[in-house]
């Protein structure tokens, strides 16, 4: 079977193509040239997802039994800043390929966030009642509404605070602290967000499971731990061997972020374990894998 996987280039594209490689054909398609190296094989193409007429074109030249959407605009700053672009990527962008894949009988398997939610009462199951701060979110609630409107096939898997290495890297969370660690510079980090951070690989697992058992709806994916982000800041430091001495704890108000965070986010993941077996593994495992993972 063919998977086309949009958003080839970004973290989760990356790690979820060297997961399906050796179970289906993939196709990976990145709004630029490909920048991802590994997996030399693969059949890549270029496309915005925004350009309607050329994901009409590649959906109907390609054929796929799976679409995964892992591509979007995920500065969530950026999103709060940039209004329109982030509608039109994170929004109409799936408008897009969800309508040529309902066309094509093709089944939708899109990413979605926690932002989804404002932070009040996390960890979230699925079933509550989404309420997005953030642009961002507003967006990424509205693309599942896109993708559960347009009658396609779907499953939607909620994550939040992906980290694992990706080639070239991506900013992340995990890059930011062992950059600014490595480099002997001080860092504060929020103690009042807390949030479950999920490990790429693992999530990349969690999808292919998804397509192996041609499972439908909306399933939330993340990692065990429900942690603050100081102090995964710490269990950083711990694991790549700097100093947590350099990290100071800050409030999320003193931060002065343009996207208003939510502070009790995270995702309960008991439906994922159940329902498609997995294994719901924590920090230390992440974060013990990222280190064994050879540097490109
Ligand atoms: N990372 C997290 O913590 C996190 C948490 C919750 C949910 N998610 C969701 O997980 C999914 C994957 O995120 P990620 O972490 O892999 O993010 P990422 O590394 O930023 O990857 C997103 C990819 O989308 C591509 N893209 C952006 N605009 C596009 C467009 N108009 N047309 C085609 N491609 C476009 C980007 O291209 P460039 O490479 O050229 O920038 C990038 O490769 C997203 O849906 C995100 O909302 C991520």
């Amino acid at each position: 079977m063919k998977v086309m996987v949009f958003g080839a280039n970004g973290l989760v594209g990356q790690k979820l193509i060297m997961e399906m490689n050796s179970s289906y054909e993939i196709i990976a398609v990145g709004i630029g040239a490909k920048t991802f190296d590994g997996e030399q094989n693969i059949e890549y193409h270029r496309a915005d997802i925004t350009d309607s007429a050329r994901i009409n074109e590649l959906l109907r030249e390609v054929q796929p039994g799976v679409v995964v959407n892992a591509a979007a605009y995920t500065d969530v700053d950026g999103c709060e800043a940039n209004k329109e672009k982030c509608w039109k990527v994170n929004v109409e962008g799936v408008e897009n390929i969800a309508r040529v894949a309902r066309l094509l009988n093709a089944k939708l398997i899109h990413i979605s966030t926690d932002y989804v939610f404002d932070g009040k009462n996390g960890p979230y199951p699925e079933e509550y009642q989404p309420s997005p701060t953030t642009y961002y979110g507003k967006s990424k609630l509205a693309s599942e509404n896109v993708v559960i409107g347009s009658k396609v096939r779907y499953a939607i898997i909620r994550t939040n605070v992906v980290y694992g290495k990706a080639y070239p890297a991506k900013a992340s969370f995990v890059r930011w602290v062992t950059e600014e660690l490595s480099a002997g510079r001080k860092i504060s980090v929020v103690n009042d967000q807390f949030n479950n951070p999920t490990f790429a690989n693992d999530l990349a697992a969690c999808i292919l499971r998804i397509i192996q058992l041609d499972a439908e709806g909306l399933y939330n994916y993340a990692g065990a731990d429900y942690v603050n982000r100081f102090v995964f800041a710490q269990m950083i430091a711990e694991k790549f061997g700097y100093s947590p001495n350099l990290i100071f704890p800050i409030k999320t108000k003193d931060l002065g972020q343009l996207a208003k965070r939510p502070k009790n986010g995270g995702l309960k993941t008991e439906k994922a374990r159940d329902r498609l077996g997995l294994k719901i593994l924590g920090i230390d495992h992440g974060l013990e894998m990222m280190s064994q993972e050879a540097d490109r």
